[in-house]
């Protein structure tokens, strides 16, 4: 696993699962893109990488917002000729029902319209390498869940979790489309399941949703342990050419049978096209 010469952009690289992917992908050679919605906590990663030698730089954008991500990625295309890896990771629960600044539902915005929007955007950067992957931080809580094209953003009905397992759904739906699209193309994307790890995440406030979660880490991985799948996926020479899988501990598995729909993943590719403004 060596990535000497290779651009790659990580999102969420400010804590958890991805702050450890992007500090990692740079002891393996590459130079990071450390996205962060706060130049503050985006700074003191890159700081960390260049004190062990790596190379990073910052860029910041908070990625419910549509305007920002295409002001971020047009700054990409401005410091970068080509992009070797983009890593989706930035991801976030919400307890309550919120509203992004483009009216969207902040669960659905963030974990899976943000990866659509940027992916598209950057896909011209990603061609001009010989070969580019996307790897797409998914979870295990898409298990039990189903689209519901009635009320995709649970305006009617909303509960934190549902939106969460239905979102990291989205990221198996437009992971497996992603390929299919890709085919034939020097573009590959993966997604995976990190594990339960002990992270920030679910403990943006100081409600009992945030004190439940962080009990339970009591008993999760550490993200060194739960950014072992992304860094492989972004890295590996045993993934090489490898496109539209799902993958836990680094092995490829199979998800939620309903995840493999062609034409629910068709669907929502359209409506997520119709939402960012692409369709
Ligand atoms: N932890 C687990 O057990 C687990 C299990 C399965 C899947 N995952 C997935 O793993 C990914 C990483 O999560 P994590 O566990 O590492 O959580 P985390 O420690 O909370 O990290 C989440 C990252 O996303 C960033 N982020 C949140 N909202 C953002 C926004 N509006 N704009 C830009 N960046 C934003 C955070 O930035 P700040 O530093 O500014 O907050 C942080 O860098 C997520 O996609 C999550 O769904 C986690």
């Amino acid at each position: 696993m060596r990535l000497e010469n290779k651009t790659v952009l990580v999102t969420g690289a400010t804590s958890g699962i991805g702050e450890v992917t992007a500090v990692e992908l740079t002891r393996l050679g590459a130079r990071v893109l450390v996205v962060g919605r706060n130049p503050e906590r985006a700074g003191r990663v890159v700081k960390k990488i260049e004190d062990q030698g790596g190379a990073a730089e910052v860029l910041t954008a908070d990625l419910t917002s549509q305007a920002e991500i295409r002001r971020m990625a047009q700054e990409v295309k401005e410091r970068v000729s080509q992009l070797d890896v983009l890593v989706n990771n930035a991801g976030a629960f919400f307890n309550r029902f919120q509203r992004t600044p483009d009216g969207l539902e902040s669960t659905f915005a963030l974990n899976h319209l943000s990866y659509f929007l940027l992916s598209a955007l950057l896909l011209p950067l990603l061609k001009k390498s010989p070969s580019a992957r996307i790897v797409n931080v998914s979870s295990m809580a898409h298990m039990t869940h189903h689209l519901d094209f009635g009320d995709l953003q649970m305006e009617k009905h909303y509960s934190g979790w549902t939106a969460y397992g239905r979102s990291k759904l989205c990221n198996l739906y437009f992971t497996y489309e992603l390929a299919r699209r890709l085919k034939g193309s020097s573009v590959t994307v993966n997604a995976l399941h990190p594990g339960f790890v002990a992270t920030n995440f679910g403990r943006a406030d100081n409600s009992l949703v945030s004190a439940v979660f962080g009990l339970l880490q009591l008993a999760a991985k550490s993200p060194q342990e739960g950014a072992c799948t992304s860094i492989f996926l972004a890295a590996s020479k045993a993934v090489e050419g490898k496109t539209g899988g799902y993958y836990v501990d680094c092995r490829p598995v199979r998800s939620s049978e309903i995840s493999y729909d062609e034409g629910i993943a068709r669907k929502l590719w359209s409506v997520s096209e119709k939402l960012t403004g692409l369709g």
